[in-house]
């Protein structure tokens, strides 16, 4: 088998990529700070903002393509430490392209809705990016760095993701349950709209992207909802009543990063190459089964 190479092994995002790449490839991930243990693959610890430690890394391994995964995902800690977080959501980033076009191999990059600034949702591959926020403008240097070096990698912009969250990694969905089930009531924004799909979904469709032509992709998720919404359908498929989530607006909660308020994604291009997200109820449905038992 070819040998895939997955950043952000120990993340949410990876961690889904690795489990759903195993049955074709063989795969490899980095860690950093979490070392995990994943039965079918191997695993490395490395500081991927570290160059000659990445390249080190890469070398070793080889890789027949690469799925980059690994980033600094929090907004408002991008937004309060912006050199650190930019050295590896940026620099690092550029870096992992420019070893995959010395290697000449595919190379997919995990991006964000939130490089829109959400004031004309719903986003096309077309638009131009417009961010609010350090993280948004750390992936915006990214992919175009990424692209001068490599003019293949593929860029795949990602829109809110639930799901399982894996051995290591923090997960929305999961404090959501516990705030739901135990309390604090959770208070979620009735004017922040995103295209949540989940981790399962995510890493289908960056497996499609492995094997895509075009620069940018959207994988957003079938339904535009606000993360009020979002929460009640959570409280649906629990059998929770709606009114334990309390409802607010953006201004209600002040966060060091500034929130776009609606970064819908279009996913046409998307769906046309395969990716079909289920409804998000469906997806909790299943996954919240998993969760009882
Ligand atoms: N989660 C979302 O809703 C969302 C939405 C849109 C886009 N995205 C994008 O999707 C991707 C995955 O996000 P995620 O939620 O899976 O993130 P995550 O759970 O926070 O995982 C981040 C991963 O990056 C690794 N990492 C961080 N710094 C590193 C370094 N210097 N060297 C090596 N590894 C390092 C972490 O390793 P250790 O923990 O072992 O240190 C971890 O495995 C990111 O590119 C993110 O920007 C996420």
């Amino acid at each position: 088998m070819k040998k895939l190479l997955v950043t952000g092994a120990s993340g949410f995002l990876g961690w889904h990529v690795i489990h759903h790449a195993m049955r074709h490839w063989d795969v490899y991930g980095i860690c950093l700070s979490h070392p995990v243990a994943i039965s079918g693959a191997s695993i490395l610890r490395t500081d991927i903002s570290r160059y000659p430690d990445l390249k080190k890394c890469f070398l070793d391994i080889m890789p027949d393509a690469v799925i980059h995964t690994a980033a600094i995902s929090d907004p408002n800690v991008c937004e309060q430490t912006p050199a650190q977080t930019s050295a590896i959501n940026t620099q690092a980033s550029i870096h992992l392209a420019g070893l995959c076009a010395e290697a000449d191999i595919p190379c997919v990059f995990t991006s964000t809705d939130l490089v829109f600034d959400g004031t004309d949702a719903p986003y096309t591959e077309d638009d131009t990016p417009c961010p609010v926020n350090h993280y948004g403008e750390q992936k915006v240097l990214a992919e175009n760095g990424m692209k001068n070096v490599y003019p293949s990698t593929v860029i795949c912009r990602l829109p809110l993701m639930f799901g399982d969250p894996g051995p290591v990694a923090k997960n929305y969905l999961q404090s959501l349950i516990r705030a739901l089930s135990e309390g604090p009531q959770p208070k979620l924004f009735i004017d922040e709209y995103r295209t949540p799909i989940s981790g399962r979904s995510a890493a289908h469709g960056l497996m499609i992207a492995l094997q895509a032509q075009p620069p940018i992709i959207h994988l957003g998720g079938p339904t535009c909802i606000s993360r009020y919404e979002f929460g009640c359908l959570v409280a649906d498929v629990l059998g929770v009543p709606r009114s334990t989530i309390i409802s607010c607006r953006q201004k209600d909660i002040e966060m060091p990063a500034k929130r776009p308020p609606d970064v819908c994604l279009d996913s046409h291009r998307a769906n046309a190459m395969g990716f079909c997200p289920r409804p998000i109820r469906e997806e909790l449905e299943c996954l919240l089964e998993v969760c009882r038992h």
